[in-house]
């Protein structure tokens, strides 16, 4: 009987596991991207126009590379970056700024791990809303 009980235990725990649903790359987990923004923190903010080191990055998806308002330390090379921030392209730059946007300013290493890319893209949208 303890053993049925335990192996109901056990399935049970299995069905819980695999109905959790797994945030895909594409899709992103903003609740653990706000966590991989600690990262960030240093030098950006989210809130709209609270510029720091770097850029404030509220609104940054959707927007034009190298505009956010009243920040005045753009470099040229990201003010001549010619791209509207989506997720593709913010994962590319994320994923390595310097070889993205060859003579940028933002001293960052990258994030290598493509999910936490994904988690913190989700994150900056969810940020704006
Ligand atoms: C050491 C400071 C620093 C850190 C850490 C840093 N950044 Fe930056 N970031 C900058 C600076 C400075 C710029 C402006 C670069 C330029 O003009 O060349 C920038 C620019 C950007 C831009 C382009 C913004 C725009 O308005 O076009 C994005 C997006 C961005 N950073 C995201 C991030 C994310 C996400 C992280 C964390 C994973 C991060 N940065 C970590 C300093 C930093």
């Amino acid at each position: 009987m303890r053993r049925t009980v335990l192996a109901l235990g056990l399935a049970l725990a299995a069905g819980s596991m695999a109905l959790t649903p797994a945030a895909s790359a594409e899709e992103g987990d903003a609740a653990a991207g706000k966590k991989v923004f600690r990262k960030c923190q240093a030098c950006h903010t989210v809130q709209e126009g609270k510029h720091r080191q770097g850029p404030s990055l509220y609104g940054v998806v959707g927007r034009k590379a190298g505009t956010a308002e009243g920040f005045k330390r753009y470099s040229d090379a990201m003010k001549a970056h010619d791209v509207v921030w989506d997720a593709e392209s913010l994962s590319t730059y994320l994923e390595n700024p310097k070889e993205a946007v060859p003579g940028n300013k933002m001293i960052f290493v990258g994030l290598k791990d493509a999910q936490d890319r994904a988690d913190i893209i989700a994150y900056l949208k969810q940020a704006a809303e």
